[in-house]
């Protein structure tokens, strides 16, 4: 008899899985301005999805792999020697698309540069330990191949946010359309593999992971998430420079194999967006959790001074709130939770040129340590790792 997984209960209709919201959100907002409307949980990537199966089916995954090593740069040739399927699509994901506004990407490169400081420990804090909450994200991971080995895969996960903000993201000598359409390949591999774990079928409730929709609910973990937490600190950011952030990103998300009719065309249709398929889906899991001790566990790994799991714990909570906080099982600080709610806001107002002086010169400097050193942990740790296609998953 078949072991009574979730999904086969669910299939039996012994369980009622919580129905996804429905997906109003119209295609007039999206960067294709037009489109079916058709609700993304369905869609996943017909191109990269039955190309990748072939390649683990065929073996060749680990030689396309060694290939792909010495392929880092935008602008240079696909290695000689990969499969003429492979090089066909590769050849058409690398294209950036024809609404690509270069000089919106410069005015990105302005942005990542004032705001680096901000950024690292944004995705590394907001985003990251988002994640975690996103149940279908944590379980992914948790029980593909890259789940085995957190501390790695989360570096190589962070090399997307290195690249897309370094000063030749896009650009022939960047490395944002490599890691894009390598991420892509990863994705359609995970698709074809993590069906067949026996851990991840008991738990999840559909048949493949990774929908396009489940990409936008990440996508908005990241840079919308990013710009919400920007603005709440009221960092002054000039308009020109928030719309290239969200170019960037809605590059980034077509190099990911995302339609344009998916892709939010402003920040207030991403807003509109978010509100409907991100934020009502965040909820613990066992595996989110493991996950989130992992990363409040990374600094100290690196770093024995200020990014102690006590105050990346605080941290979390200052930004995700005493719910998430709650769900992740992060321990209330004493010292760091109060400091933040009444330092952080002059903190960042002093930083910005808007007040005068450090009300509290010690805050002041210990935030500004801990935002150079997250930057360094989030961001920077992050640049020699290559990304690479998986031929398994998590073995237990
Ligand atoms: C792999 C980024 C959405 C699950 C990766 C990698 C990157 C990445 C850079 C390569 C790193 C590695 O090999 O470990 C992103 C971005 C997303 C997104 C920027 C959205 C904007 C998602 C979603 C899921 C997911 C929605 C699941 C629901 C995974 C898994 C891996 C992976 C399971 C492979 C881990 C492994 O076995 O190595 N992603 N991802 N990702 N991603 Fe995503």
């Amino acid at each position: 008899m078949k072991p009574l997984s979730r999904r086969n209960l669910l299939k039996a209709g012994a369980l009622v899985a919580a129905a996804p919201v429905p997906w109003t959100w119209s295609p007039k907002g999206s960067v294709a301005g037009t489109g079916a409307g058709a609700d993304p949980r369905w869609v996943w990537d017909s191109e990269a999805d039955p190309l990748v199966a072939s390649l683990i089916d065929r073996g060749d995954v680990p030689r396309v792999n060694a290939l792909l090593r010495t392929w880092t740069k935008n602008g240079q040739p696909l290695p000689d020697g990969l499969p003429a399927d492979l090089r066909d699509f590769m050849t058409r994901a690398r294209q950036l698309p024809p609404w690509t506004d270069q000089r919106k990407l410069a005015t990105a490169v302005t942005f990542n540069q004032k705001r680096g400081l901000y950024l690292g420990v944004l995705y590394g804090l907001a985003s990251g330990m988002m994640s975690t909450v996103i149940p279908k994200e944590a379980r992914a991971v948790y029980y593909s191949q890259g789940g085995a080995d957190m501390k790695d895969r989360i570096s190589k996960t962070a090399k997307l946010g290195y690249d897309i903000g370094a000063v030749s993201a896009y650009q022939p000598d960047g490395e944002m359309i490599v890691t894009g359409v390598k991420t892509r390949l990863v994705h359609a591999a995970v698709r074809h593999l993590l069906p067949q774990s026996p851990y991840w079928a008991q738990v999840a409730d559909e048949d493949i992971p990774i929908s396009q929709r489940d990409i936008m609910v990440t996508w908005h973990s990241l840079p919308t998430t990013v710009m919400q937490k920007l603005a709440a600190w009221r960092v002054p950011i000039p308009a020109a420079e928030s719309e290239a952030f969200l170019h960037s990103w809605q590059v980034g998300a077509h190099l990911l194999g995302v339609r344009d009719e998916y892709i939010p065309a402003s920040w207030d249709e991403a807003n509109t967006q978010a509100a409907q398929v991100l934020d009502p889906v965040l909820a613990p899991t066992p595996e989110g959790i493991k996950l989130a001790d992992i990363l409040l566990n990374l600094g100290s790994s690196i770093d024995l001074g200020i990014l102690s799991k006590p105050v990346l714990g605080a941290f979390t909570r200052f930004m995700l709130g005493d719910e998430i906080a709650g769900w992740l099982r992060i321990p209330r600080e004493p010292v760091w939770d109060p400091l933040l709610r009444t330092a952080w806001g002059p903190f960042i107002a002093v930083r910005e040129g808007l007040l005068p002086f450090p009300l509290a010169p010690e805050a002041y400097w210990l935030f500004d340590e801990f935002l150079r050193r997250a930057a360094l942990l989030f961001l920077s740790e992050a640049r020699p790792i290559s990304i690479e296609i998986p031929v398994t998953n998590r073995p237990t």
